[in-house]
């Protein structure tokens, strides 16, 4: 099973359980073999803490002063999720229960007072119940409006604050920004195919589709696509790109194409357009440049792509 990112996921599946023992931070005697019983330690300029079994402690003769019980969240979370632990410090600490964290690679471990071990499991499976409870916010995909240009800008500046082209940080004011205002007041927009994604009210995702051409056969150039970054590999793009490509075959579009990442478009049936005999306008462009064939595509169409005339910015 992948590790999990999702707060409210991690929240509702955490399945506190607690360890049989009694466990002591000790402070480990320099040069002594570590104990079989050694459950975690940590290097620290003033020495090496050992935490392990109280009876363990006590037969090796060490010192302690603070008594746990061992809490093991069960849920396997990534070691880069953001907010489980706040979450549930915050309310051990609304109950007075002091806590300290251990992450190992699948799980983190709580370390509270012994005494406290009863009240932190009902304090923890109350937080975990109110997350399940929680409604989830739907991703809405919906046509984009005047109102919602600025919230666009903003969130493509910050998408593509780092081209994905070079990997380089943009200088100034990303390129596709400007793109995007040009196609806004061009001919080529076609207001079905500029679509956004909304979470919980705000835009996090959008994508663009304008008239393009191979001679007079008329296509569709799709971009820019852009998620907001800490939503990214959620799923956002490929619902846009998908609800594009929905879109346009009941438009009855013949074809798709697109500059992308050719690790990511193939997913939806995008391949080389040269296969199809579309030329990029750039030929350095190879396979990146890509085509989808809609259900109407009339076959024939040999040339090279024609972009919307804002393109030329980028
Ligand atoms: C590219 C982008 C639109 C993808 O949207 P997303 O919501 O992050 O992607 P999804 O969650 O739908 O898809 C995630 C999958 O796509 C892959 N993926 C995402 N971005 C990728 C990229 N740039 N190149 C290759 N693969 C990519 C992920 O590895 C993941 O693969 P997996 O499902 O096999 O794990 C988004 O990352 C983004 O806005 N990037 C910055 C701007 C940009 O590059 N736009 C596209 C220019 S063509």
């Amino acid at each position: 099973m992948s590790a999990e990112k999702d707060l409210q996921t991690l929240l509702a599946a955490m399945a506190p359980t607690l360890r049989e023992g009694e466990y002591v931070f000790v402070q480990w005697p320099d040069g002594r073999p570590l104990p079989a019983g050694a459950e975690a330690a940590v290097r620290e300029a003033e020495g090496l803490t050992v935490v392990l079994p109280r009876a363990a402690a006590d037969s090796e003769g060490l010192a302690y002063s603070f008594v746990a019980a061992w809490i093991t969240l069960e849920v396997h979370s990534a070691l880069d999720a953001v907010g489980l632990t706040a979450a549930f410090g915050k309310a051990l600490a609304d109950a007075h229960i002091s806590c300290n964290v251990l992450a190992g690679l699948h799980h983190d471990h709580l370390l509270v007072p012994a005494p406290d071990a009863p009240r932190a499991l009902e304090v923890l499976a109350e937080l975990s119940a109110e997350s399940r409870q929680q409604e989830r916010p739907t991703l809405e995909l919906r046509s984009e409006t005047e109102a919602d240009r600025d919230a666009i800008y903003a969130l493509v500046a910050d998408a593509f604050a780092i081209s994905p082209a070079t990997g380089l940080p943009a200088v100034g004011e990303p390129a596709e920004v400007a793109v995007l205002r040009g196609l806004f007041e061009a001919e080529e927009y076609l207001p079905d195919l500029s679509v956004v994604a909304v979470l919980a009210g705000e835009v996090v995702g959008h994508v663009i589709s304008t008239r393009g051409w191979v001679g007079d056969h008329e296509l569709l150039g799709l971009g820019p696509l852009a998620v907001t970054p800490r939503l990214q590999r959620h799923g956002v793009g490929s619902a846009l790109v998908q609800e594009s490509i929905a879109r346009a075959n009941a438009a009855g579009e013949r074809g798709i194409a697109l500059l992308g990442s050719p690790e990511y478009y193939p997913r939806f049936g995008f391949v080389p357009a040269a296969n199809f005999g579309v030329l990029a306008p750039d030929e350095a462009w190879g396979d990146y440049f890509q085509l989808l064939p809609l259900a109407l595509w009339p076959g024939g169409v040999h040339g090279t792509f024609r972009y919307a005339e804002p393109f030329s910015l980028a």
